[in-house]
């Protein structure tokens, strides 16, 4: 039985749940945090529906273990190919999923084309097409899924030649074809929002979902009387399946913290 002293947990392929994870914080210091990179598996984007869901499963599984009172698929690949699955599976524990957000997007633009960066599993998700349907049918969407632009926020590069001339390549041609939103409907894109805004200023609205995903956490804790009471600052205890030194550098660098934090080693899955 879980209780409110317990930590979240929170997974991603590799850092880029680290967008949603400081929003959580913002928005509820008071909880203990679990965040699980799974950086030897990542990306997920380029793999199959079967083996996202394996993958999300077994890290949900790791989580769990470790205490989680909740998780936080904090990955828009991951999410959107596992979160009903996961829900089937584990029906007691409260899982928060996310989609990329269409919604805000259609409701926001003027020239009614809007962008989607995704990775190409997310492209291809019936979870994608489900909100597109229901809240984008008047506008038009534009998905683009750069390949390796997820890798290059995994090794820091979020301020480099190579990122900004990748990401040039697949926003100009929206951009061109009238679009004044992007969403950014991969988690390791928010940490391009400085990038994206020095390369186009006003003409882009850029909308992600990691603060909509904080609120949602703290909904659902609060519906199943979770939330912890504490007054005191929430720990937060990273783990990756990958390189233990790098993910700390990234993490010091992607949440501007002082110092690189620790990050321990987690079953390779
Ligand atoms: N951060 C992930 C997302 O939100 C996935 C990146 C990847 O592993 O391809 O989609």
């Amino acid at each position: 039985m879980a209780n409110a002293g317990d930590p979240i947990g929170i997974m991603d392929s590799g850092v880029g749940g680290l967008s949603v994870l400081r929003e959580i914080r913002k928005l509820l210091p008071y909880e203990d945090l679990l965040y699980y990179a799974d950086s030897a598996n990542c990306p997920y984007g380029i793999r199959s529906p079967e083996e996202i869901r394996d993958l999300t499963q077994r890290v949900a599984t790791i989580l769990l273990q470790r205490g989680a009172k909740a998780l936080v698929i904090a990955c828009n690949t991951a999410s959107t190919h596992s979160v009903a699955f996961l829900r089937q599976l584990l029906p007691h524990i409260p899982i928060v999923g996310m989609v990329p957000a269409v919604k805000p997007a259609a409701n926001s633009t003027r020239s009614g084309v809007v962008g989607v960066l995704a990775t190409d599993a997310t492209s291809r998700a019936p979870a994608l097409q489900d909100v597109i349907e229901r809240f984008a049918s008047d506008i038009q969407v534009l998905i683009s899924a750069p390949p390796g632009l997820v890798e290059l926020v995994e090794s820091g590069k979020t301020e480099s030649t190579e990122t900004s001339t990748l990401l040039k390549n697949h926003l100009d041609p929206l951009v061109a074809q009238g679009a004044d939103a992007v969403v950014l409907g991969c988690t390791h894109f928010p940490f391009l929002r400085p990038l994206i805004e020095s390369l186009y200023g006003d003409k882009l609205l850029i909308i992600d979902s990691g603060e909509a995903v904080a609120n949602q956490t703290y909904r659902v804790l609060d519906a199943n009387h979770l939330l912890n009471l504490k007054s005191t600052p929430g720990s937060l205890s990273i783990f990756t399946s990958g390189d233990t030194q790098q993910v700390g550098l990234i993490t010091q660098k992607l949440l501007k913290m002082d110092s690189v934090p620790t990050v321990k080693f987690a079953i390779k899955i």
